[in-house]
């Protein structure tokens, strides 16, 4: 189960990223299904799950298109209503070395409301995961959090954007899967209470993946790659580790695994086309 954000995403690729004030000249631009909600819905669809998404999109082509293309993944979207707000648009710059920058523009992703997750709360009750991020409000986010934890369904909290409000107003999940950067902010000396979660992951780029609990640190290297477009990576991590950790694996096999979909998700452009297939994933690496 998947509540959580769509977006349409245009790249462009850039030579370097601009600075404040400053402009650069694009080489192309992209259009393509994002999100972070729907990444991640994707990634756990490709990675073997079955899985339900509850967001919000407008009643415009680029909604009916999100749709469509969640659809074309087997993915359930009758928890998706749509707004006359305009669907999400991200506009994302990527360097030479596969960087980058984003801006989101949120447009129908902030006209879910609690309403809405109430309304779908049973399907949420029988999920066997709940994969959250922070691109709708935070209190649709929250409920959704306490529906799940309160039936006894395991709750993934990816904490991106990490914003002043969230990081105020925390609430209990049972892991976090966070970067560098965001981990540093919502718990500094890693300790579990700061970050309301039993377990949190750190996604590092190419550097080991942490994975902290009570009983202490775990550290997972990822595959070597050469990447194209980060954009997604994150996303692809979260959705697969969500699919391997519920089905039942250990949890140096479920890390493992959601390293390869990131790795994997590096190689190619964009967001959604470049999350890879369980097949994919476990070709990887093979040799
Ligand atoms: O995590 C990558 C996503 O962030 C992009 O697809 C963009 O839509 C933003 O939500």
């Amino acid at each position: 189960m998947v509540v959580g954000s769509l977006n349409v995403d245009h790249t462009l690729r850039v030579p370097r990223l601009p600075g404040p004030g400053e402009t650069v000249t694009a080489s192309r631009i992209l259009t393509g299904f994002g999100g972070k909600g729907a990444n991640q819905a994707v990634a756990a669809a490709r990675a073997g799950g079955r899985v339900t998404m509850i967001g919000c999109v407008g009643r415009d082509d680029f909604g009916r298109l999100c749709l469509e293309a969640l659809q074309a993944e087997g993915i359930d979207t009758s928890g998706i209503s749509r707004s006359d707000v305009p669907t999400g648009s991200a506009f994302l710059a990527v360097d030479g070395a596969g960087e980058n920058l984003i801006i989101v523009n949120p447009g129908a992703n902030h006209a879910i409301a609690e309403a809405d997750i109430e309304r779908h709360a049973g399907v949420i009750r029988a999920a066997d995961a709940l994969v959250l991020q922070l691109e709708c409000p935070l209190p649709v986010v929250r409920r959704a959090a306490e529906i799940a934890r309160a039936a006894g369904v395991r709750v993934i909290l990816n904490p991106s954007p990490l914003s002043d409000a969230f990081l105020a107003d925390r609430f209990d999940v049972d892991v976090v899967i966070a970067n560098e950067g965001e981990a540093a902010r919502l718990a500094p000396d890693r300790d579990l209470r700061k970050a309301r979660c039993r377990q949190l992951i750190i996604t590092r780029g190419e550097e080991p993946t942490l994975s902290i609990t009570a009983a202490g640190l775990r550290e997972e290297a990822p595959p070597k790659v050469v990447p194209v477009d980060t954009v997604g990576a994150g996303d692809a991590f979260a959705g697969a580790y969500a699919v391997a950790s519920s089905e039942g694996n250990d949890e140096a096999f479920a890390i493992a695994f959601a390293n390869r979909a990131g790795a994997l998700a590096t190689l190619a452009d964009g967001a959604q086309p470049s999350i890879p297939t369980r097949s994919a994933i476990e070709a990887f690496g093979r040799g």
